[in-house]
């Protein structure tokens, strides 16, 4: 294979316009995975071996080129010429280079088609390993956060109003446990992208006998794909990692535009350090909780990275079609991110100071009508008519503009002979959070069980 002739040059006799060259190439993309074309070159020269394809002399000679060609890429001196249109051409048009007619020989029995599915689920596979491994270091940093807050109390929010007291500890332990449905999406996921497509050829299996099982294994794969139609044609597995992708920036930009909320003068529950936040070029007072605002800002690219691969194979008929090479840029890409956005979240949370005393400033006490409710049903009270009670005495407290907590129990008696001296007792923040004692709750007794499990399970990750 010369420097300018094509792999597929026979069948076509004109030559490709320059900007179709440009308009086809992915190997600014499929580069990333030169390590994976590598390996799969190496087993399958020796599978070549093993059906006579390859004399053990050739085999050395072939062995050694895919070693040199390794070190050239990974010292960045490997030169790609402007026939490379992908990085499985370029390697086997190196290889060709140095060893001569054996490297014109790699790519007997396999495609494109089935070479590039191995390599990107080989890469896929590595990488979304090292997502999972900065998932469990956020968490187990969650753990800690949610350990040494024990005992402070705020607001807990529905929609956006002052509901009932909570745990701050109990909060960040929430965000925990949505990382751990990612995880546990990565651990499923990295099950079903363990299967390897060698060998299937263009779409119908190679024709030569290789043993699949026996690549797959080289390979570290769990298993060889059942079919060479679906293996060369299908892309679960990038859906399916950039759905996992999207539900995490979706949760992880609900947790920031809170967070960045709590940040604000008027909340001040939090403060980032100045290593997460940035200033303005105009106005001098500002510091910007930047690092939640792009979290937020980049879920927007990581849900249409989703809609963009579902799209993608929407209606294309089986099995491999050109089209399929758009589906790596948006993947390896969205993975990236995901990676990097959970290590800044890790570090910007990390870094930043809880304002107990803001949060304890916040607490109103018609947080506590509900426990007030509830005193009432301990009385014997009905639940719906407790809560009319309640209503009107919350009704009367903004009325005259007097907290329930200033209430007397005279004033607590025009509204029902049930009250008693003993509910005072109950309209105390800290008693709110205790009664919530049940398995989730919010009580420190219950959050200390739930900061058990959370253990056991960064356990079982590490
Ligand atoms: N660069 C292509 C891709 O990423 C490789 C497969 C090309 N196969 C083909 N039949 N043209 O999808």
């Amino acid at each position: 294979m010369g420097k300018t002739r094509k792999v597929w040059s026979g069948r076509i006799e004109g030559a490709v316009s320059p900007l179709m060259e440009r308009f086809s190439r992915s190997v600014e993309t499929d580069f990333l995975m030169w390590r994976e074309d590598i390996s799969v070159n190496r087993v399958w020269a020796a599978e070549l071996a093993e059906i006579g394809i390859y004399s053990a002399d050739e085999l050395k000679s072939v062995l050694a080129g895919i070693d040199k060609i390794a070190g050239e890429l990974e010292t960045g001196n490997f030169e790609f010429e402007p026939v490379d249109e992908d990085i499985h051409v370029a390697i086997e048009r190196r290889l060709t280079e140095i060893v001569g007619d054996a490297g014109a020989r790699i790519h007997t029995g396999r495609s494109r088609n089935d070479q590039v599915v191995t390599d990107s689920r080989l890469y896929l596979k590595g990488r979304a390993k090292d997502w999972q491994i900065e998932l469990v270091r956020l968490q187990d940093n969650l753990l800690t956060m949610a350990k040494d807050q024990l005992g402070v109390i705020l607001p807990g929010y529905t929609h956006w109003q002052q509901a009932q007291p909570i745990l701050l500890s109990h909060y960040i332990l929430a965000i925990f446990w949505g990382v751990d449905r990612t995880i546990s999406r990565l651990k499923d996921y990295l099950h079903r992208i363990d299967v390897c497509p060698l060998g299937s050829g263009a779409l119908a299996g190679s024709a030569f006998s290789v043993d699949r099982e026996r690549i797959a294994l080289k390979l570290g794969f769990r298993e060889a794909s059942q079919n060479s139609i679906d293996a060369t044609g299908e892309r679960d597995f990038c859906s399916e990692l950039l759905f996992a992708i999207a539900a995490y920036f979706t949760h992880l930009s609900r947790i920031a535009a809170e967070l960045q909320m709590w940040n604000s003068l008027e909340f001040s529950f939090i403060e980032f350090s100045d290593a997460y936040a940035t200033g303005s070029s105009m106005m001098p007072q500002k510091k910007n909780p930047d690092a939640m605002e792009l979290i937020r800002g980049k879920s927007a690219a990581a849900i249409a990275g989703v809609n963009q691969l579902l799209v993608l194979q929407k209606g294309l008929p089986l099995t491999y079609n050109r089209d399929l090479q758009e589906d790596k840029k948006v993947t390896f890409a969205q993975l990236e991110e995901a990676i990097l956005a959970t290590d800044v979240f890790r570090e910007a949370l990390s870094g930043a100071t809880f304002r107990v005393d803001k949060m304890q400033q916040a607490l109103e006490p018609g947080l506590l009508a509900t426990d007030l409710a509830d005193y009432l049903v301990q009385k014997g009270v009905p639940f719906r008519q407790a809560h009319e009670i309640i209503g009107q005495i919350v009704q009367r407290s903004l009325q005259e503009k007097c907290q329930l907590t200033a209430f007397t129990l005279e004033k607590f008696n025009e509204f029902s002979e049930f009250f008693e001296d003993d509910v005072f007792k109950k309209l105390q923040f800290p008693v709110s959070v205790a009664q919530r004692i049940v398995i989730g709750g919010t009580a420190e007794k219950a959050v200390q069980l739930q900061i058990a499990q959370a253990e056991d399970r960064l356990k079982a990750y590490q």
